[in-house]
């Protein structure tokens, strides 16, 4: 059984004030969860004052955008997953498209940071996804497999079957142009074939998978329909809380269709 899993990515938005009042409005409007995972990623600078914001008993996951692979030393500017382990992370983003387009992070540093998470009891959540240009080109399921076998290079077969994946098209990232259930489903099962081939048994079906790009409050009901879509990777919707929480009722309200 896969616990559905909806994460607001912050990116680069918030100071540490403006985070503390966006979770008291959140945690106003939001009580429950209902067997849900909500997770949320403030930026570096703001998670310990959303750990405070949350308070003893979290009905949050708290999770950071990206790790360095080091464990310390002169890396200026990096954080390593120890220090979010302290900080009371639980989860960690890697290989975001932004990552990979604006920072450099190619598939051998997406590997190194997701054994890098590992190590550090951090789940990490490795992100995937197409380009307009290898989708017209007709190479989605290559690129998608690609991603796949060297972010995931080196992780026991059986260790497979716990990892959550995010499936974001990079088209659809912050243009409002979702994909259509029907244009993610079927990478999301290239998602889970990828995966029993690389460990060698049937271990793709309890692998998370999310979708990400422009999900809104009016389309998330609309990807959870189906059985393939373990929840959802929010940036735009997720920065007000009043968006944010109507988005979490709605997936709070949505099961998977069995037809
Ligand atoms: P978006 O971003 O919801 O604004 O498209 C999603 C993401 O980048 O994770």
């Amino acid at each position: 059984m896969r616990t559905r899993f909806i994460v607001g990515n912050w990116k680069m938005n918030k100071t540490a004030s403006e985070a503390t009042a966006f979770v008291r409005r959140l945690a106003q409007q939001v009580t429950d969860l209902a067997g849900i995972q909500v997770g949320l990623t403030p930026p570096f600078t703001a998670l310990q004052a959303v750990r405070e914001a949350l308070g003893p008993a979290p009905l949050f996951l708290l999770g950071a955008q990206n790790l360095y692979w080091e464990e310390k030393g002169a890396f200026t500017g990096e954080v390593s997953g120890a220090m979010l382990k302290d900080l009371g992370c639980q989860f960690v983003l890697v290989g975001h498209s932004e990552r990979r387009q604006y920072f450099g992070d190619q598939d051998a540093w997406t590997n190194k940071k997701v054994l890098a998470a590992i190590r550090h009891g951090l789940e990490p959540i490795l992100c995937v996804g197409e380009t307009l240009q290898d989708r017209d080109a007709g190479n989605t399921d290559l690129v998608i497999q690609r991603q796949l076998r060297a972010g995931l290079a080196g992780i026991e077969a059986r260790a497979l079957g716990t990892m959550t994946i995010a499936y974001e098209p990079v088209w659809a990232i912050g243009t409002g142009r979702a994909a259509s259930s029907e244009q993610a489903v079927p990478v999301h099962r290239v998602i889970r074939r990828t995966i029993d081939e690389l460990s060698g048994s049937n271990t793709g079906r309890h692998v998370r998978i999310l979708y990400g790009g422009s999900v809104t409050p009016q389309n998330i009901a609309d990807f959870l329909i189906s059985e393939e879509i373990d929840g959802a990777l929010v940036g735009g919707a997720c920065l007000d809380p009043v968006s944010f929480a109507t988005l979490l009722k709605v997936a709070l309200g949505s099961s998977p269709s069995t037809t």
